[in-house]
């Protein structure tokens, strides 16, 4: 975080001619199990991760907007007055999706004024571990500080899913918003989707020797594009085929009956959804009931939903999952919304070295990419530091 105070600060200062008004960051996150679940109305499991965006923003005296950051070298800039998603594109359709999207939950875009921010980030990019989230939930607790909206958290994580939605073109669900405004260090938020009510349950994985490894597999993946909107139609297609307003309302018990009404592949789609439901409320429980050594077997069947009925996994995810059961995670899939970006591998402290070897050379044996490996602890959600 010392560094990036630092290139924040010397970034605002050399771009804008100024001081910050305050420096404000949200996490990236990591989702432990809970995967297309969001839009259906159902449950996730994500945590806030160690990985952070930070934000340095002032107030203007006009109706200007400038956005700067570490990766561009370009300053973009926009009038107040003709802040639409359609005239926003590129990276900082994240940042002034979000000023957009704040006029959408009450801020009254007519008055208020402008601003310049400075953003840089830790996060990986195109990881799967939410770096877009964490740009939204910064700028969107700067803004609420500094234009005085008083808007609660829940409906900021909603704000940053419409900036992605409308600006970005993503049609993405709450969950990664959520993660980064609401996560709490060493716990995972339980999050029905439905009711955005959110439980902050403790993970316990130091007590129980454990780590989560991220194995990045550094194929780029985009949710503006193709196969997540695909599964986002077939989804909506399931839940109007059998009658419901979501996949939330299906049970497990609901799969064969609905085997008879769907086509092969929707019913697939349909079941990984179902299944993953009872698969967080299962992990939730057997945490709190047994620990978090007892979950491995539920992140592995959810892996494998994912691979054969929700067919998102490629086969990068798919060797990072196997080669790290093998080494000895107790658990693993891939995380996010699929494609490419990261698995999760839970893994006892001391074999960490031993995954990560033998992880890094299956990748090599197979002609793959040069994986990305690290571990990442479960951190606070966006917050104002200074
Ligand atoms: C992406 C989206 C989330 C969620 C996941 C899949 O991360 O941004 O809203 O749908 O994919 O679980």
């Amino acid at each position: 975080m010392t560094d990036l105070i630092q290139t924040v600060t010397d970034g605002f200062t050399s771009r804008f001619d100024a001081s910050p008004a305050g420096l404000w960051s949200a996490p990236g996150r990591v989702n432990l199990i809970g995967e297309h679940t969001d839009y259906n109305d159902g449950f996730v499991f994500p945590f806030a991760i160690n990985r952070r965006t930070l934000v340095g923003l002032r107030l203007r005296g006009d109706r200007l907007l400038r956005v700067a950051s570490s990766f561009a070298t370009e300053t973009v800039e926009l009038s107040l007055d003709e802040l639409t998603p359609e005239n926003l594109a590129g990276w900082s359709a994240y940042p002034l999706g979000v000023a957009w999207a704040l006029g959408e939950f009450g801020a009254d875009l007519a008055v208020v004024p402008g601003f310049d921010v400075f953003i840089d980030s830790d996060v990986p990019i195109g990881a799967g571990l939410s770096s877009s989230a964490a740009i939204e939930s910064a700028v969107a607790v700067a803004l609420n500080d500094l234009w005085d909206l008083g808007l609660d958290r829940r409906v900021l994580a909603r704000v940053g899913q419409l900036a992605e939605n409308r600006a970005v073109g993503a049609p993405t669900g709450i969950m990664d918003q959520s993660a980064s405004l609401l996560g709490e260090a060493d716990s995972a938020v339980f999050l029905d989707c439905r009711t955005l009510e959110a439980e902050v349950i403790p993970l316990g994985f130091d007590a129980a020797g454990l780590e989560l490894l991220i194995i990045d597999t550094r194929v780029s993946h985009a949710h503006s594009t193709g196969g997540y909107a695909s599964r986002r139609a077939s989804c909506e297609l399931g839940a109007r085929m059998l009658g419901v307003t979501s996949l939330r309302d299906l049970t497990v018990d609901d799969l064969g009956p609905a085997s008879d009404v769907l086509d092969d592949e929707t019913f697939r789609r349909v079941r990984h959804v179902v299944t993953e439901n009872q698969r967080v409320q299962d992990t939730v429980r057997t945490l709190r009931e047994q620990g978090p050594t007892a979950i491995g077997a539920l992140l592995d069947a959810s892996h494998l939903s994912m691979r054969d009925d929700f067919e998102i996994s490629v086969p990068e995810l798919d060797l990072a999952v196997e080669t790290a059961r093998g080494a000895g995670s107790i658990g693993a899939r891939m995380t996010g919304g699929g494609f490419g970006g990261a698995a999760i591998a839970l893994t006892p402290s001391d074999l960490i070295p031993a995954v990560t070897a033998a992880v890094t050379a299956a990748f090599a044996a197979r002609g793959f990419a040069v994986p990305d490996l690290f571990v990442v602890r479960a951190a606070d959600g966006a917050a104002r530091q200074q």
